[in-house]
């Protein structure tokens, strides 16, 4: 994950500066809508609790930032690659921007912890340091709600324990410690302010952390009835473009048997699922609206 450096500096117009270890900015509602919210399909308490978790935060910071220590800004979202986390986290925000709407504006900050070099620990901590208590405060104070996504988080809070790489063990633990103290202090200075953190390996992360998360959500491979809607959302979108595929697109019997025959896939290979049938061969790469079950249900033993 070598991100370039050109991606992992996100330009903050305001300033024209770029800030570092951060990916993206948006000032949210835009025009995207709630496309990632929308596009992921799992079950529904997850997103809801999700929600109202984050309104909760946002919408009574002021009630809360007299109650110390009643309620951590911080949620955590572990599972396998490829299962809509980092979708449903920017998502989130989308979602939150609208409901907040009346109060004001949701800045969504996207953190990329892989642009925060692990091997140079002094440097590294400098630079969270910097994102933590500079970075993100002052953007704390320019919107209304700040929504800051943590992708992959177990780059940035390695567990102490399992910390294997070539490092001085004190020098894990105080890069890691850091991070935690920074956080705090974040969420102590900006009340506005939710961390929604991702992880694909929950066990890497620091106990630390996820003490501090008032709500972990795990988010596993889609059940057969959540794959056939993945599915089915995938067709759908290719019958939006050739209207020929509409039939396959409507068949839910098919969706099921498809679904059963991509058992432990992950969401982001069922929603490919038509995409690998339409490579299968030059003809239907070509004309996209011959594609058949067949096609499909040979994709999915390839
Ligand atoms: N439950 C799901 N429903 C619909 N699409 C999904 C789902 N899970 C994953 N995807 C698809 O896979 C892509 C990758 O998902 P991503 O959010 O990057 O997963 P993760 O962060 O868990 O690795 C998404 O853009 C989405 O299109
Ligand atoms: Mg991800």
């Amino acid at each position: 994950m070598a991100g370039s450096k050109a991606t992992d500096l996100a330009i903050d117009h305001h300033h024209s500066a770029p800030i570092h270890g951060v990916s993206a900015l948006r000032v949210l509602p835009d025009e995207g809508g709630t496309r990632n919210w929308d596009r992921i399909i799992v079950d529904e308490r997850i997103k809801s609790r999700l929600l109202s978790h984050a309104l909760l935060a946002l919408a009574h910071e002021k009630e809360f930032y007299a109650l110390p220590g009643a309620l951590q800004r911080l949620v955590i979202l572990s599972g396998p690659p490829g299962t809509g986390k980092t979708t449903l986290s920017v998502g989130l925000a989308e979602v939150v921007s609208y409901e907040l709407a009346d109060k004001g504006d949701t800045c969504l900050v996207e953190v990329n912890p892989h642009a925060l070099p692990s091997e140079m620990l002094g440097e590294s901590q400098r630079n969270v340091a910097r994102l933590l208590d500079t970075s993100l405060p002052e953007l704390s104070l320019r919107y209304r709600h700040l929504v800051v996504v943590i992708d992959e988080v177990e780059s940035f809070a390695v567990r102490r324990s399992s910390a294997s790489f070539e490092a001085n063990p004190i020098d894990v633990h105080r890069a890691s410690d850091a991070v935690l103290e920074g956080m705090d202090r974040l969420m102590k200075r900006c009340p506005n302010v939710l961390v929604v953190a991702t992880t694909n390996f929950p066990n890497a992360i620091d106990e630390a952390f996820t003490s501090r998360a008032d709500l972990v959500l795990s988010i596993a491979i889609p059940d057969v009835e959540t794959a056939s809607k993945i599915i089915a959302q995938s067709l759908d979108e290719l019958a939006g473009i050739w209207s020929e595929i509409r039939a396959l697109a409507d068949d839910k019997a098919l969706h099921r048997q498809l679904a059963q025959a991509c058992k432990g896939w992950d969401g982001r290979q069922l929603r490919r699922l038509p995409l690998k049938a339409l490579s299968e061969n030059k003809e239907l790469a070509l004309s996209p609206e011959r594609l058949q079950a067949e096609h499909l249900h040979r994709a999915t033993t390839i």
